[in-house]
Parts: structure tokens; C-alpha cells; sequence
């Protein structure tokens, strides 16, 4: 089943949007098989947002990043990268459409709020650096069977 890593940003802790932003991607019936609260250190920043070292912006991205608490969450369902890519909305909230997150609850691109692994592959990735594979919990829930075919 696909996987993805969702790191709720130091602005949803910090503005009491964890609940809120967790409760929209649970209730299209994606499953929490992993969540830890971090202050993510600078090496993992870094390994984290790798593809964007060059980048002009790539000094602020990483200090934003390890500002505070973030919340990692693995999620796991079909197609949840690409859903859950769709619900956050594009990566400028100026930009993002009214019932995505970024649209509802953003206005900085910095402090965008949420992040979603942007492919199959980069889920992958992403989740080793944050979660071990012991610490990520596979089981059933009654419910799948109205949830999944
Ligand atoms: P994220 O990786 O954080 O989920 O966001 P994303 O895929 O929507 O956007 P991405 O292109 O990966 O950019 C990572 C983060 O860098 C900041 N950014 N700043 N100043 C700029 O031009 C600029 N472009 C991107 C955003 O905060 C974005 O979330
Ligand atoms: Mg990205």
C-alpha cells in the first residue's frame, strides 16, 4: 500500500492547527501508521530538502524548518501521495485554491503550514530520514472495508 511523509510546519504547532490539519487527511480515510512531535535537527533539514540546496532560499527553508516543533506523520493509503499533494494546495498560499490547507489557513510561503512527499519515490525518502521502518504500525481498522475496495 502507498505510503507518504506529512510534517505538519513549526507554524500549524504553534498556531493549534495540528488537530485540524490531521483530522482532514484522516477523514478522507488515510491511516496514521506513524507520528512523532520533533525539533528536527539541522543534518536532517538538510537531507530533508536536499533537491533545494542550490536555491536561493535554501538558508531560510532550513532555519524555518528546525524554528520549533514539527509533527512527522507517515500516512498510508491509495494514491495518498498525489491526494494529499491535491488537499495542501499549491506551495504559495497566495496561490492555493479556497478548501485546500495552504488556501484556508496560509498566506506566507514560508510558513506554508504543512508538507506533503511530492512523489512515490521522494515518500520513500523522505519517510526513512524521519521514521525507522519498526516504528511504522501496518494494521486493520473495521472501517477500511468502507473505506477501501
Ligand atoms: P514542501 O516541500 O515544503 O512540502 O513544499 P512544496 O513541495 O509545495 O514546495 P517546494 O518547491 O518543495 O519548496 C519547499 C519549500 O520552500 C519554500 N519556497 N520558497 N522563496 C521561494 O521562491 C520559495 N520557493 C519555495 C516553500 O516554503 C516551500 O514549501
Ligand atoms: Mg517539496
Amino acid at each position: 500500500m502507498e505510503r507518504t511523509l506529512v510534517l505538519l510546519k513549526p507554524d500549524s504547532v504553534q498556531r493549534n492547527l495540528s488537530g485540524e490539519l490531521i483530522n482532514r487527511i484522516e477523514k478522507i480515510g488515510f491511516k496514521i501508521i506513524g507520528l512523532k512531535l520533533m525539533i528536527l535537527d539541522q543534518t536532517k533539514a538538510n537531507e530533508h530538502y536536499k533537491e533545494h540546496k542550490l536555491k536561493p532560499f535554501f538558508n531560510d527553508l532550513v532555519s524555518f524548518i528546525t524554528s520549533g516543533p514539527i509533527i512527522a506523520i507517515a500516512f498510508q493509503g491509495p494514491d495518498c501521495v498525489k491526494k494529499i499533494r491535491n488537499i495542501m494546495g499549491s506551495t504559495n498560499p497566495s496561490e492555493a485554491s479556497p478548501g485546500s490547507i495552504r488556501g484556508d489557513f496560509g498566506i506566507s510561503l514560508s510558513m506554508n503550514l504543512i508538507h506533503g512527499s511530492d512523489s512515490v519515490e521522494s515518500a520513500k525518502r523522505e519517510l526513512k530520514i524521519f521514521f525507522e521502518e519498526s516504528e511504522l504500525v501496518d494494521y486493520n481498522k473495521n472501517v477500511d472495508k468502507w473505506i477501501l475496495e
